[in-house]
């Protein structure tokens, strides 16, 4: 059994009719890779996938079971663990704070071995240091790492990932590339919405392309990285 299917979503905002029957599979381990152009409908994937924006029809399975319709801190409960595009950290709160505050949250089982400060500070180095400051005070790639680092600690078995690497300098997205490849070997199952080609490549395991709420392409990574004209048609600006 996959540990997402996701069959025919159909989300709306308001009237506009948003996305299309899309349908996407991630099997547990798995990195897949959500890309598509500004505006087709990765974010709304999954905040339908989170709750925040239900689906109007169509069938969210979860470890076998329905999620669609449920509200987004159930689901959280249930084991999936949501990094939306916009870093929300307590800015006034420090580091530590940041990360103790989702450690109360209820965790799931977080595939055997469970997060806590330690593990997930070995996994980004970089804000040990920053421990006693305040969140707000961070770079821009700092807070994106912390934001993951703390959504970790409520020990999800799915991580969704919205655009981590947008508007980080370069060497700061590759700093998040090698880390989310560590996260990746602990056996973490990611939905990863990118429009970077060359962030996910090495990264992800599978690719959905989605355009105008559609998916229209689905392959393995080396598949997609081989397919200069889906890149061009889908995704090129
Ligand atoms: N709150 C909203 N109300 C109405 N329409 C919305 C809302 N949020 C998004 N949309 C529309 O839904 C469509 C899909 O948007 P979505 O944010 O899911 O795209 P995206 O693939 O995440 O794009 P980006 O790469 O810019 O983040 C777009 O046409 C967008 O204008
Ligand atoms: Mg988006």
């Amino acid at each position: 059994m996959a540990l997402l299917e996701v069959e025919r979503l159909n989300t709306f905002y308001g009237q506009s009719h948003i996305l299309f029957d899309v349908s996407l599979v991630v099997d547990k381990g798995e990195v897949v890779c959500l890309l598509g152009r500004n505006g087709a409908g990765k974010s709304t994937t999954l905040k339908s996938i989170i709750g925040l924006v239900p689906p109007r029809w169509g069938s969210i399975r979860f470890k076998g079971q329905e999620i669609a319709g449920l509200p987004p801190y159930r689901i959280a409960r249930m084991g999936i663990g949501y990094v939306p595009e916009e870093r929300r950290i307590f800015a006034n709160l420090s580091v530590r704070e940041n990360l103790e505050v989702a450690c109360r949250l209820t965790p799931g089982e977080g595939n055997g071995r469970r997060w806590d400060m330690e593990r997930v500070l070995a996994l980004f180095p970089r804000l040990r240091p920053f421990l006693e400051r305040r969140a707000g005070t961070l770079s821009g790639g700092e807070q994106q790492m912390l934001t993951i680092a703390r959504t970790l600690m409520t020990n999800p078995d799915l991580l969704l990932l919205d655009e981590p690497s947008e508007g980080l300098a370069p060497v700061v997205v590759q700093a998040l590339k090698e880390q989310l490849l560590r996260l990746k070997e602990t056996g973490l199952t990611i939905i990863l919405a990118e429009q970077n080609v060359r962030f996910v490549s090495g990264l992800g395991d599978r690719v959905y392309i989605l355009e105008k709420g559609h998916i229209r392409y689905q392959a393995p990574m080396e598949r997609f990285l081989a397919d200069e004209a889906v890149r061009m048609a889908y995704l090129a600006v």
